[in-house]
C-alpha cells in the first residue's frame, strides 16, 4: 500500500521551504510548519555575530524554544522532517517539536532532510537518532542544490 507523507519543517529563509513544496508535490504529501512562538527576526539568526540568539540557543544544551501549538495530524506513516543546519545540527526548535510529539512519532518512520550552505547532513542524523533512540530515523539527505531530478531520485529511496 502507498505510503502516506506529512511534510514537517521549519524553514527562516525559505530554502527549506522551497524543497519541502518541491517534495510535497512529488509525494502528494500533507504539510506542517513548525514555527517558533517568539518570532526569529533578522538579528537573531544573523549566525556571523557571535553572540545572536540562535548562537546562544544553539550553545545551550538545555534549549527548547516553545513553538506554537498546532496539533500534529495522525494521518501519515512517514514524517518527513525538514530543516536548515546550524553549526551543523537542528535547530533547537526540531528537538522542541519532536519531544512534544514523542508519543505520535514512535509508531512512525521519519525521514529527515536539510538545506546548509555547505555543512553534510550526517552529524545532525547521528546526534537526533543518539538523543531519541525511541524514533525511527531513516537515512536522510541534505538537499542543497539538488535538482528536481535528483530529489526525485532521492524520494524513490524510501518510497517504495
Ligand atoms: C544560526 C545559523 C547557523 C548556520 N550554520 C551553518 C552551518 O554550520 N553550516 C552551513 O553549511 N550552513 C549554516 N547555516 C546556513 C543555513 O543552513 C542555510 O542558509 C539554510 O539553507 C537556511 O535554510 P532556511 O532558508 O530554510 O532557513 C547557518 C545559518 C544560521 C541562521
Amino acid at each position: 500500500m502507498k505510503n502516506k507523507y506529512l511534510i514537517a519543517y521549519f524553514s527562516k529563509t525559505q530554502n527549506t521551504e522551497k524543497i519541502a513544496k518541491e517534495l510535497g508535490n512529488l509525494l502528494d504529501a500533507d504539510f506542517h510548519e513548525i514555527k517558533e512562538k517568539v518570532e526569529y527576526k533578522p538579528e537573531d539568526i544573523n549566525w556571523t555575530v557571535e553572540d545572536c540568539r540562535a548562537n546562544r540557543e544553539n550553545n545551550d544544551p538545555q534549549c527548547r524554544p516553545d513553538i506554537q501549538d498546532e496539533a500534529l495530524s495522525d494521518n501519515f506513516d512517514v514524517l518527513l522532517l525538514g530543516f536548515p543546519l546550524w553549526w551543523g545540527e537542528p535547530p533547537k526548535v526540531i528537538r522542541t517539536f519532536l519531544e512534544k510529539n514523542e508519543d505520535l512519532l514512535k509508531s512512525k518512520k521519519i525521514v529527515i532532510f536539510c538545506t546548509s550552505q555547505m555543512t553534510p547532513i550526517y552529524q545532525a542524523q547521528m546526534n537526533l537518532r543518539y538523543g531519541y533512540p525511541k524514533l525511527k530515523f531513516v537515512s536522510g539527505a541534505r538537499l542543497s542544490n539538488y535538482s528536481p531530478e535528483q530529489i526525485k531520485a532521492w524520494t524513490k529511496t524510501f518510497d517504495r
